[in-house]
């Protein structure tokens, strides 16, 4: 493990804009200016670089005059183009730790860098944007939008990414064609099996080319046969494309195909070295 030194950058304009008849100046004064805002030393992982870092990340809940830390303390990092598995029991905080990562919730203490970006230090708004762009996330129960067709759940993420007309419809139906669906693009969500609709779920979240794919219990509701089908199309279609994965699943097929697997334990994120999980 190597390191690199990555420095963050913040770039502005600075307008004052004068009144004319009060100073005698017509036209805004603008100034460029830059600052470095933080450098950090980074592990360089197998030759890759860090996508994500979580830094001493804690997410806690408050019930009534009681605390529950979901989360104490996590710190990890994950390098660009990996699959990750996480694991762990029902209320373990495996959901917690993905919203944490899309941005979605924010830490009660600690860090989320992910790409040289702190999330802590985004709005809201600038999160929902990263989250647009960045991620693409799976679910459980799909979530597809029931009343669009396939081709036009496609066309939603890429829409919301600036992208329109024949280049979004193109960059959708390759994506269909290669989740095997081209020939549903017509179909509304609920004339597709539970399978057919995972990987319609599989492509919206790869069609706008994000960095990360979060994936949450993304076999939880298919039955053995079709949970390998799927996990097979996300485990190649992520590594074609060199995207870096989290999945939360119990899969023992899935923790085959991980680069890395972790375990969420009393709050505690764990890492199992691959070769010692028997049981998942
Ligand atoms: N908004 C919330 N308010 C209070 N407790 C919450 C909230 N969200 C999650 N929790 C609690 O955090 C714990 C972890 O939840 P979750 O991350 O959904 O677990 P998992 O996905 O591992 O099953 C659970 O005990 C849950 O009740
Ligand atoms: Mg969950």
């Amino acid at each position: 493990m190597g390191l690199v030194l990555r420095e963050n950058w913040q770039h502005r304009w600075q307008c004052t804009i004068k009144i004319p008849g009060i100073d005698g100046l017509s036209s805004p004064i603008c100034s460029w200016s830059e600052k470095n805002t933080s450098h950090m030393l980074e592990p360089v992982m197998n030759g890759r670089p860090p996508l994500i870092r979580l830094e001493r990340v804690t997410r806690s809940y408050s019930e009534g005059s009681q605390q529950h830390n979901v989360l104490h303390d996590v710190s990890a990092t994950f390098a660009q183009g990996e699959i990750v598995v996480l694991m762990g029991k029902s209320g373990s905080g495996k959901s917690t730790l993905l919203n944490l990562v899309s941005g979605i919730d924010l830490p009660s203490s600690g860090e989320i860098w992910i790409d040289g970006q702190s999330l802590t230090r985004l709005s809201e708004h600038e999160r929902t944007l990263f989250r647009r762009r960045q991620i693409g996330f799976v679910f459980q129960f799909f979530n597809l939008v029931s009343t669009l067709t396939v081709l036009e759940n496609l066309l939603l993420p890429l829409e919301l990414n600036g992208y329109g007309g024949t280049q979004a419809r193109q960059k959708a139906l390759d994506m269909l064609a290669r989740v095997g669906l081209e020939q549903r693009q017509h179909s509304y969500p609920d004339r597709l099996s539970g399978g057919e609709q995972q990987r319609i779920a599989i492509a919206r979240a790869l069609v706008h080319d994000p960095v990360l794919i979060l994936a949450d219990e993304p076999t939880g509701n298919l039955d053995s046969e079709t949970s390998q089908q799927v996990l097979d199309l996300l485990d190649s279609l992520t590594r074609k494309a060199g995207k870096t994965m989290l999945m939360v699943t119990h899969s023992a097929e899935m923790v085959g195909l991980a680069d890395r697997v972790f375990r969420l334990r009393e709050g505690r994120l764990i890492e199992e070295a691959l070769a010692s999980i028997s049981q998942v």
